[in-house]
């Protein structure tokens, strides 16, 4: 008996201890689902606190759209008057057609430099022949010095004539327009001073001197025998290559690393040069919209940590949430806060903590991945940030980010491009500028270039959707159309354009 109660004991021990065993590892499962769901919560807050800091609902937009005309209007009424420089480009007559001859090109002001020579026919035949070169500008040259860096172009510059001439035959006169892809004061079509450095470029002893002085000097030190015959902005590069093709385009934009529009306008209303401008027709403006700024900008505390922690505090705002420099770096911004404060990505000691790390085009490459386990994000994760393993859940969730970051800064494009068709009348919304009466809507093209637009199709459908939302019907009558290395051709077009005697005035 004795024995048997003491098994019984046993028995009952084992079971209670087998109970406790099992309650302590309920307890824990429960409290480690709790924990889960609390760490999603949290995620998912983060994310719709950010979704709703991003929103760009319709009237938003045209709140946008209507104080761009504003700061528009105040750029070109003073120097100073608005954070849109609105700068004249002195480029008053576009090519059309009938230019002629052997031309070259020099495009800097991305993470690319490029070279290029462009063969002419005259009315008629086009762009007969057209040779590219692109070549990285190495890093360390960006923060330099201006002998350094023009050094180095003019060197480039210098190598790809030989090559190409050695081939084609020596050229006797050989002339270079000049895209320069930064906000310059120009004095005339083919000078200019730096006025700021913007895509993490800063050259000191850059500011204040003609950049066009630097480049030739370079190329005398290099003994090649070039005049250069325009500098150009890459948005006045590309609305030229758009108009050559099309002379319903009035207007450009890059969206690359950096972001900027042009557009023609009326000499008459760049009231800060009455007098002093003697063409009575139009003239190219450099709006330099990356600075725009208006607090109908959906800004969010992600943003405002970005430009604090950039090296141009305060300057570039519209840039800082449209271009390729930056869309990468909001969206890990937000995904490492959600890395700290919900651990849904595990360890947070991971590359998420390293500013950059994420550049626009693998963001781009996520937003974008529609295979069913999302397996591009997660390659990502693992090979560029670290982070081994994530879950499809969290994979979703940084789809997600990219979409908010991707569609506010398209929306915003949009707004910004309706804001320049409005300025110039072509929005469907007053009296036609043309002297055209009103409700005969006029065909108008937009030149875009730029990684975002050209290379990201979401993008692309969020910025042509939101202009449809924008304008309604009017929509109809506006084509925005794609330019590949309009920027550097466009120049070498200008060149053409402003030696020929034939000009076409606009
Ligand atoms: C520059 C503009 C340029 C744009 C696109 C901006 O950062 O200030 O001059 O057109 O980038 O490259």
């Amino acid at each position: 008996m004795g024995g048997g109660g003491g098994g019984r004991g046993v028995w009952f021990g084992v079971a209670a201890g087998c109970a406790a065993a099992a309650c302590v590892i309920a307890v824990a499962l429960v409290s480690r689902r709790v924990k889960s769901h609390r760490r999603w919560q949290r995620a998912a807050e983060l994310v719709a606190e950010f979704e709703e800091g991003c929103g760009t609902p319709v009237g938003r937009l045209k709140q946008v759209v209507d104080a761009m005309v504003v700061e528009m209007h105040a750029g070109l009424a003073s120097d100073g008057g608005s954070k849109l420089k609105m700068l004249l480009t002195y480029v008053d007559s576009l090519p059309h057609g009938s230019e002629k001859g052997i031309y070259y090109a020099l495009d800097l002001g991305g993470t690319n430099f490029r070279v290029l020579q462009v063969q002419l026919g005259g009315k008629g035949s086009n762009i007969l022949k057209q040779k590219v070169e692109r070549q990285p500008i190495p890093q360390e040259l960006m923060t330099s010095t201006c002998e350094k860096m023009f050094g180095f172009i003019a060197s480039k510059l210098k190598q790809f004539v030989e090559e190409e001439e050695s081939r084609e035959g020596t050229i006797e006169t050989r002339a270079l327009g000049f895209t320069f892809s930064f906000p310059v004061k120009q004095s005339s079509v083919s000078s200019g001073v730096l006025m700021k450095w913007t895509k993490g470029f800063s050259i000191e002893d850059a500011f204040d001197r003609d950049i066009v002085a630097c480049l030739q000097e370079a190329l005398t030190k290099e003994g090649l025998n070039m005049q250069v015959a325009v500098l150009v902005n890459d948005t006045v590069g590309t609305l030229a290559l758009g108009h050559y093709h099309d002379q319903d385009t009035v207007a450009a934009v890059i969206i690359g690393t950096g972001t900027n529009a042009c557009y023609v306008e009326r000499t008459d209303a760049i009231i800060k040069y009455q007098g002093l401008l003697t063409n009575y027709g139009g003239m190219v403006i450099n709006m330099e919209w990356g600075n725009f700024w208006t607090s109908h900008l959906p800004r969010t505390p992600y943003d405002v940590e970005l430009d604090e922690d950039s090296p141009n505090r305060t300057d570039q705002g519209f840039e800082k949430m449209i271009s390729g420099m930056y869309l990468g770096e909001i969206a890990r911004r937000v995904l490492f806060r959600i890395a700290v404060e919900s651990e849904v990505f595990g360890d947070v000691g991971s590359k998420l903590s390293q500013p950059f790390a994420l550049s626009t085009p693998l963001m781009a490459t996520m937003h974008e991945d529609d295979s069913a386990d999302l397996r591009e994000v997660k390659s990502i994760f693992e090979q560029t940030l670290q982070i081994p393993d994530i879950p499809l859940k969290t994979r979703r969730l940084v789809v997600k980010v990219c979409d908010i970051v991707s569609r506010r800064a398209a929306r915003l494009v949009a707004a910004g491009i309706v804001g320049i068709l409005k300025k110039i009348g072509r929005d469907g919304s007053g009296p036609s500028t043309s002297g055209r009466p009103r409700g005969q809507p006029r065909r108008t093209v937009v030149a875009v270039e730029g990684g975002l637009y050209e290379g990201y199709s979401l993008f692309r459908d969020y910025v042509d959707e939101a202009i449809v939302e924008i304008l309604g019907d009017v929509a109809q009558n506006i084509f925005l159309k794609t330019t590949v290395d309009g920027s550097g051709t466009g120049a070498a077009l200008l060149a053409a354009a402003h030696l020929s005697n034939r000009k076409s005035y606009i």
